[in-house]
């Protein structure tokens, strides 16, 4: 049984206007002049999501949102349904990622939801789990990793693509990353429990690493036991960077 490709996917979090777009014109030059041994994917603001699309339309980058809520419509002012980001030219949603279980009080059971509802809309659910430093200097990594990776991924992922991205709270914007055993150490953790929840499949679903990924540690992390691609923050909003973590692989 062959695994998935390993997926690169940026992050822009809230970052990005009319003018990255131009970042992404040099993206879409670098994976013509070089198609990339993984998936490459950008995850911009939601209001750019379709101008994206349409830039990155016949190319081999993809695009997605950053979160959706789980109703598909409704008066839930300021959200967006998994529909809409479709709607938009998006064909991957992150959730659940730490600035939002942190941020917005966001639990595995809501975001256990929400990828149901990326499903219900076509969309390939990236779903983010990590422990705090407080989590992992009172040596609870592995319980909080696996808890969540357990309570944030529904029965209804069974047969269908998505993807975890395993990123380490206290690695996320600082500069620290995990050394690379600790990064396998976690990775294996997280396979075993999709092992455990979705069998044979669960031997294939990509587990991303993200956390301070730059174009100098990409290789080596890439190159780790159980890595299958990265969700990069910071570093995606730069071509020359991006590529470079891309080119990596
Ligand atoms: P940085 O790469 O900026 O550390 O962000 C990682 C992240 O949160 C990606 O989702």
């Amino acid at each position: 049984m062959t695994a998935y490709r390993p997926l690169i996917a940026g992050n822009w979090k809230m970052h990005g206007v009319e003018a990255s777009l131009g970042e992404v014109r040099a993206m879409v030059a670098a994976v013509e002049g070089r198609p990339p041994a993984s998936r490459v994917a950008i995850c911009p603001p939601a209001t750019l999501i379709d101008r994206l699309a349409a830039q990155v339309k016949g190319t081999l980058i993809e695009v997605g949102g950053q979160d959706c809520r789980a109703e598909a419509q409704g008066a839930y002012t300021g959200d967006i349904a998994a529909e809409m980001l479709a709607d938009a030219g998006a064909t991957l949603v992150i959730l659940g990622h730490s600035e939002r279980r942190a941020g917005y009080g966001e639990g595995d059971a809501l975001i256990a939801a929400k990828a149901v509802a990326a499903l219900r809309a076509g969309l390939e659910p990236i779903v983010c789990v990590g422990e705090s430093l407080a989590e992992r200097e009172a040596g609870q990594t592995l319980s909080v990793i696996t808890g969540q990776t357990r309570g944030s991924l529904p029965e209804d992922l069974a047969g269908h693509a998505f993807a975890v991205a395993y990123e380490p709270v206290w690695a996320i914007g600082t500069g620290l990353t995990p050394t690379l055993e600790q990064i396998a150490e976690a990775h294996a953790a997280i396979r075993a429990t999709l092992v455990e929840g979705f069998g044979e499949h669960g031997r294939r679903i990509p587990i991303l690493y993200g956390g301070s990924v730059k174009p100098s540690n990409a290789a080596e992390i890439l190159r780790t036991a159980e890595v299958g691609g990265a969700l990069v923050g910071g570093a995606s909003l730069k071509a020359s960077d991006f590529t470079a973590i891309f080119e990596a692989l």
